[in-house]
């Protein structure tokens, strides 16, 4: 029985973390020092304990902060977390100062990184309420930005550790700050949080059929509308290139489709469609990967995860936007069935692919679906994908590639990915690279010619399924997935790109 599919009712939606979820909530009107709590979170700019907060902080301890500056204990660099125990004049157990670097560098991305930073150290252990200082200052993006990486920071990768590493805390105070920019942050946090958990989720229990009931359970919460295409409906549907992807796996492909109209959007074609790849595994296929690329290959399901996230934030946040999103769920897998080098695949628009590597499976799978896609005629599409180790290669664990058929709709995505601290580099989709795809047997092959360049091939591929819509590619295979843990956050699933979709539809 053991290679069965399990009956999705099995899969309990999540194998839950044990931790309770917390509130958060806003405290307007209360003064920072005479906060009850375990810890009262102070942000500080180098230079910059006389501005500010930090000022009225420094002021209620009788100057201790002024005095630990001038000792050089305290330099409100990035990253510094300096706990003072016990801090007179502080109603908290301890006063934990995080640095925030350059005071003229100061952004929502840095205020997200400074508030994860402290919230990971204090989650390593229990506390039952934590309270942030908010500056005054701060723009409601940079405060809800702060909420969110609080709330980010708290949570790790426990999700099967009995001994756990965070633990949210019971309470989270966000003392001086607006309710409703809190409340913003505390629900992008959440999405952030839900594509973490999913990447996170070990891929025998996170496969296409689970994820799609993660998907469903997601739809009800936050009043989206949702399709999940099967098998037959796959078949019905023409989707040969999802289907020849997940042909060597014992869990069958499934194709989620979500639409969210929001206020004064009852009619038209949509605004945007976001488009995922959920590899749930991605062994490889019969072009087997090595045990250490196949190691973290549950992550290839990360842009799924993203545009999944990033769709619920939207609803949840009730934005003024008609929205898509569709997500190519398969296990990429070596069964008696599967795909094989020399294939030829009739994609759903006719396209025929050439296999010439069954390890670039994501693109097979993103042409059915960005057909799909493309046939609901939106405005514009972005797809996110962990889709080459090129992309890797050319841009490093960080920076997400980004490859357009259209200069200003990328244009505004990086912007959003910029203003939320998400680093992307754009790399170039000069015409000359669509010789590498060309098949002697068949309209495309499913590599270039060697590997190098291999990202831009990949987005080339991509580019045949949009019919000329403006749409931009995000490859996330670095960004999506932390080997090492950073200072803001533990390693695995990062939720890379949730916010950047959810500033862009903003508008912001
Ligand atoms: N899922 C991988 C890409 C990837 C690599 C994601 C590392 C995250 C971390 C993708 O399906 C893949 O295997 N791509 C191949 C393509 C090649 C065979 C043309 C690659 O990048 O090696
Ligand atoms: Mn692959
Ligand atoms: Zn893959």
């Amino acid at each position: 029985m053991t290679n069965q599919p399990r009956p999705a009712a099995e899969f309990s939606p999540v194998r839950p973390a044990a931790d309770a979820p917390g509130r958060i909530v806003a405290e307007p009107a209360a003064r920072p020092e005479s906060a009850a709590a375990d810890a009262l979170v102070l942000f500080l700019a180098e230079g910059g304990v006389g501005i500010g907060v930090a000022a009225e902080i420094d002021r209620a301890t009788g100057g201790l902060l002024g005095r630990l500056a001038a000792a050089g204990e305290l330099t409100g660099k990035r990253s510094e977390c300096v706990p003072l125990l016990a801090a007179p004049g502080i109603a908290a157990g301890q006063l934990l100062v995080v640095g925030l670097g350059k005071r003229e560098e100061i952004d929502a991305g840095v205020l997200y990184r400074a508030a994860a930073t402290a919230a990971r150290q204090l989650a390593g252990r229990p506390r039952a309420a934590v309270a942030f200082a908010a500056d005054g200052g701060w723009t409601s993006r940079q405060l809800e930005q702060a909420v969110a990486g609080a709330a980010v920071g708290m949570v790790g990768q426990d999700l099967y550790r009995a001994d756990r590493r965070r633990t949210r805390f019971g309470a989270t105070l966000w003392i001086g700050a607006a309710a409703e920019a809190v409340r913003v942050g505390a629900t992008i946090a959440d999405g952030v949080n839900l594509a973490r958990r999913l990447v996170n989720t070990a891929p025998d229990d996170l496969y296409p059929e689970s994820f799609a009931d993660e998907a469903a359970a997601v739809a009800g919460r936050t009043g989206m509308e949702i399709e999940i295409w099967d098998e037959d409906r796959l078949v019905g549907e023409r989707c040969r290139a999802i289907l020849a992807v997940g042909r060597g796996a014992a869990r069958p492909p499934r194709l989620v489709l979500l639409r969210y109209r929001g206020p004064g959007r009852t009619d038209g074609p949509p605004d945007v469609a976001l488009v995922g790849k959920g590899v749930t595994f991605d062994s490889g296929g019969l072009s087997l990967k090595p045990s250490e690329s196949m190691l973290t290959m549950k992550c290839d399901m990360a842009g799924g995860a993203a545009v999944l996230a990033a769709a619920a934030t939207i609803a949840a946040l009730k934005l003024p936007v008609h929205l898509v999103a569709a997500i190519g769920l398969v296990e990429n897998m070596t069964g008696p069935a599967a795909y094989k080098l020399g294939d030829v695949i009739t994609a759903r628009s006719g396209t025929t692919i050439e296999v010439h590597n069954t390890d670039a499976e994501g693109r097979i799978v993103l042409a059915d679906v960005l057909d799909v896609v493309r046939g609901m005629q939106p405005q514009k599409i972005i797809d996110a994908a962990t889709l080459t180790g090129a992309c890797m290669v050319a841009l490093g664990h960080d920076v997400a590639g980004l490859f357009t058929n259209d200069q200003a709709w990328c244009d505004r995505l990086a912007a959003a990915a910029r203003a939320m601290g998400e680093p992307v580099w754009q790399l170039p989709m000069y015409a000359d690279y669509d010789e590498q795809i060309k098949s002697d047997v068949a309209d495309i092959k499913n590599v270039g010619d060697g590997r190098w360049g291999g990202a831009i091939t990949a987005a080339k591929f991509l580019e045949r399924f949009v019919g000329g819509i403006p749409w931009t590619h995000v490859d996330i295979a670095g960004p999506a997935f932390a080997e090492k843990p950073k200072p803001w956050t533990d390693g695995g699933g990062t939720g890379s790109m949730v916010r950047p979709f959810v500033e862009l539809v903003r508008g912001g």
